[in-house]
């Protein structure tokens, strides 16, 4: 049982939303879940994004704003009153299975953050998750 509590001064039931390949984004969606007691969904993209070729052409789908397919998810967003987006960067942009998320999911009404990973120069975080954050608490979705 989630026990949901408050995200800057205000009490909402939150559900994180995120996509991960290497497991970094899955690490700050558990972080922020266990601090705000959010529930969680990882959207699973079906494409292959293991191996050279793999990165290679998910960068290309990234930078062209593709979509892709993805597993059934489970959780339905407007249940909640914010929803918050986890992805990487990928060559700048949010990847494929979250355009996906997003072009399927009817979000109106439902406040909506979000944060994205990428990569970080400063060795010194190599064993932190290298988080770009931007949260855009209150930002209603049209
Ligand atoms: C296809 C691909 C493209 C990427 N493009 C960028 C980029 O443009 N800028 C950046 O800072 N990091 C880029 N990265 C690095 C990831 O954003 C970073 O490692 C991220 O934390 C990975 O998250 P994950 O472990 O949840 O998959 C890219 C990674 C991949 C696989």
């Amino acid at each position: 049982m989630v026990e949901y509590k408050t995200v800057k001064g205000l009490h909402l039931k939150s559900l994180i939303v995120y996509y991960t390949r290497t497991g970094n984004t899955r690490f700050v969606a558990e972080t922020i879940a266990a601090e705000i007691g959010a529930d969680v969904e990882e959207v699973v993209d079906l494409k292959k994004r293991r191996g050279l070729l793999g990165f290679l052409i998910g960068g290309k789908d990234a930078r062209q704003g593709k979509e892709t397919k993805i597993s059934p998810t489970t959780k339905i967003p407007n249940d909640y009153e914010l929803v918050i987006f986890g992805t990487p960067v990928w060559a700048g942009k949010p990847t494929p299975a979250i355009n996906t998320y997003l072009k399927k999911n009817n979000l109106s009404g439902t406040k909506v953050a979000a944060y994205f990973t990428k990569s970080q120069k400063n060795h010194k975080l190599s064993k932190k998750p290298r988080c770009w954050c931007r949260i855009l608490l209150g930002l209603e979705n049209s």
